[in-house]
C-alpha cells in the first residue's frame, strides 16, 4: 500500500482546516443574522450550537477521516466492509460537487469587485452624498452589472478555477497547505487593521451596540434553528471536507484540541466581521434598511458605499475584496478537494489527471449557475434560479442529512468504543471529553439536526 499523504505540520492543518471553515458564510450571513435576532443574546445561543453540536460533529468527522483513512467514500468502506454506509459519503460528495458550482461564482465575483477597486472603476462616475439612495442606487445597478451580465462575472469566475487548480495540482503539502500558511495570517492581519479602522470611526460605540445589544425576548426555536443551520455551514460539516482533511492528519494529531481551535477560530473571525461592518455602516447612516446588511447587497453595495465615504477608498476597498477572496478561495479548495480525494483515491488515478476531472466540469456548472442569474433567466427549478436551487437544495438538505447520518454511523454503528479510542489517540492520554462527546454523537446532535432539516422543509415548501 502506498504510504499516505498527510499535512506536514500542526499549525498546517489547522491553518488548513480554519480556512475552510473561515468563508463567505462568516462574512455575510454571520453578522446580520446575529444583529437582527438579538445580538448578544443571539451569540450565547450560536456558541452554544458551535460547541455542544458543532464540535462533536466535526469530532465525528475528524474520527471517521483519521481512523477510515481514505477520501470521504473509502473512510466508510474501510471502517465497515461489505456494509452500504459509504452512501452516506456519496451524498457529501454530491454536495459538496455542487455547492462547488455556486459557490466558485461568488469567489468570482470577489476577485471582480478586487480588480475594480484597482483600477478604480468600482467608484467612477459615483455622484451623490454618502448615505444617499442615489449613491445606493448607483452601487446597486454596478453590482447587477458585475454579477448578472453574461461575459465578465463568467470570466471572472473561470479566473477563480484556474486559481483552484494551480494550487490544487501541487498537492496536499505544497499546495493546500502551504496556501493555507500564508493566507490565513493574511487574512487575520488584514481583519485587524479593519477592526481598528471600524472602531475608530465617528460612533463606531452605537455600531457595536447596534451589533450586540441583548434581547433576549427574539430567541425562539426559529432563531434556534438558524444558529445551528449557520454554525454547520460556517464549521463545513456534512460536506465530506473533515473526513477528507482529517485523512491527511498525522496519528499523533489532538483531534480535541484541534476541533477545539478550529471551531474558536472560526467564531472569532465571524465575530470581528461583526465588529468590522456594524461600526461602519453606522457611522456612515447606511443603518436605515435591514436589507443593506444582508446577503450580496451588504458585500457588493454597502460597504462599497462606505468605502465611497471614507478617505483613501481604494485601499480599503482593494483590502477588504482581497479578504473575502482568500476566505472564499480556501474554502473552494477544501470543497474541490473532497471529489479530488475520492477520485484519486477509488478510481486510482494520478492526483493531476483527479484535479482535471473534477475541475474542468466546474467550468460547465458554474457557468450554468453564473447564467441562470442574469441571461439565462428562463432557467430556473420551481421558482428558483439554479444558483438560488443549489444553495437551498445543498445547505437545507443534503448537508443537514449527511451529518444525521454521519452521527447515527458514528454513534450506533462504529464499535462503542470508536471515539474514545480517537480522542484518546488509542489511549495514549486520557479524555474527559469523550463519554460526553460520544452522548452527544449518539443522542443529541441527530436529533437536533434532524429538527433543523425538518423546519427548513417546511419553509422552504411553504415558501
Ligand atoms: N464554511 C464556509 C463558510 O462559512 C462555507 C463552506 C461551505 C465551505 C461548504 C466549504 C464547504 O462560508
Amino acid at each position: 500500500m502506498s504510504t499516505k499523504t498527510t499535512f506536514s505540520s500542526k499549525i498546517g492543518l489547522i491553518a488548513a482546516t480554519v480556512g475552510s471553515a473561515v468563508g463567505l458564510g462568516n462574512v455575510w450571513r454571520f453578522p446580520s443574522e446575529a444583529q437582527g435576532n438579538g445580538g448578544a443574546a443571539f451569540l450565547v445561543v450560536y456558541i452554544g450550537c458551535v460547541f455542544l453540536l458543532g464540535v462533536p460533529v466535526m469530532l465525528a468527522e475528524f474520527s471517521l477521516g483519521r481512523a477510515g483513512g481514505s477520501d470521504a467514500v473509502g473512510s466508510f468502506k474501510n471502517l465497515t466492509p461489505h456494509k452500504k454506509w459509504w452512501i452516506i459519503g456519496i451524498v457529501a460528495l454530491i454536495a459538496s460537487y455542487l455547492i462547488l458550482s455556486f459557490y466558485m461564482v461568488v469567489t468570482g465575483w470577489t476577485l471582480e469587485y478586487m480588480w475594480h477597486s484597482i483600477t478604480g472603476s468600482l467608484y467612477d462616475g459615483i455622484t451623490g452624498a454618502a448615505g444617499s439612495p442615489a449613491v445606493n442606487q448607483q452601487f446597486t445597478e454596478k453590482m447587477h452589472q458585475m454579477t448578472s451580465t453574461a461575459i465578465s462575472p463568467l470570466i471572472w469566475t473561470y479566473i477563480a478555477l484556474i486559481a483552484n487548480l494551480v494550487i490544487l495540482l501541487r498537492g496536499v503539502q505544497k499546495g493546500i497547505e502551504k496556501m493555507a500558511n500564508i493566507l490565513m495570517p493574511a487574512l487575520f492581519v488584514v481583519l485587524i487593521i479593519f477592526c481598528c479602522m471600524s472602531l475608530t470611526l465617528p460612533h463606531a460605540g452605537e455600531g457595536v451596540l447596534f451589533f450586540l445589544d441583548p434581547d433576549f425576548s427574539k430567541i425562539n426555536a426559529t432563531v434556534v434553528i438558524d444558529a445551528l443551520g449557520q454554525a454547520f455551514f460556517s464549521l463545513s460539516l456534512g460536506m465530506g471536507i473533515l473526513v477528507t482533511y482529517a485523512s491527511y492528519y498525522p496519528k499523533d494529531t489532538m483531534l480535541t484540541r484541534t476541533a477545539v481551535t478550529v471551531s474558536s477560530l472560526d467564531f472569532l473571525v465571524s465575530f470581528m466581521m461583526g465588529l468590522i461592518i456594524f461600526p461602519a455602516i453606522k457611522s456612515f447612516g447606511l443603518d436605515g434598511d435591514s436589507a443593506a446588511f444582508q446577503g450580496t447587497t451588504l458585500i457588493f453595495v454597502t460597504l462599497p458605499e462606505v468605502f465611497h465615504s471614507i478617505g483613501a477608498t481604494q485601499f480599503w476597498s482593494i483590502l477588504f475584496f482581497f479578504l473575502l477572496f482568500v476566505a472564499a478561495l480556501t474554502s473552494t479548495i477544501s470543497i474541490a478537494e473532497v471529489s479530488i480525494a475520492f477520485i484519486h483515491e477509488r478510481l486510482n488515478l494520478s492526483r493531476t489527471k483527479a484535479c482535471l476531472y473534477v475541475i474542468i466540469p466546474v467550468f460547465f456548472t458554474s457557468a450554468v449557475c453564473s447564467l441562470s442569474l442574469g441571461s439565462l433567466m428562463w432557467l430556473k427549478v420551481g421558482s428558483m434560479s439554479v444558483f438560488d436551487f443549489l444553495d437551498t437544495l445543498t445547505t437545507d438538505l443534503l448537508l443537514p442529512v449527511s451529518a444525521i447520518f454521519i452521527c447515527v454511523y458514528v454513534g450506533w454503528i462504529l464499535p462503542k468504543d470508536f471515539i474514545k479510542k480517537e480522542l484518546t489517540n488509542y489511549g495514549k492520554f486520557s479524555s474527559w471529553m469523550a463519554p460526553f462527546v460520544q452522548f452527544l454523537i449518539k443522542y443529541i446532535c441527530p436529533v437536533l439536526i434532524a429538527l433543523v432539516l425538518i423546519s427548513k422543509l417546511i419553509d422552504t415548501i411553504s415558501k
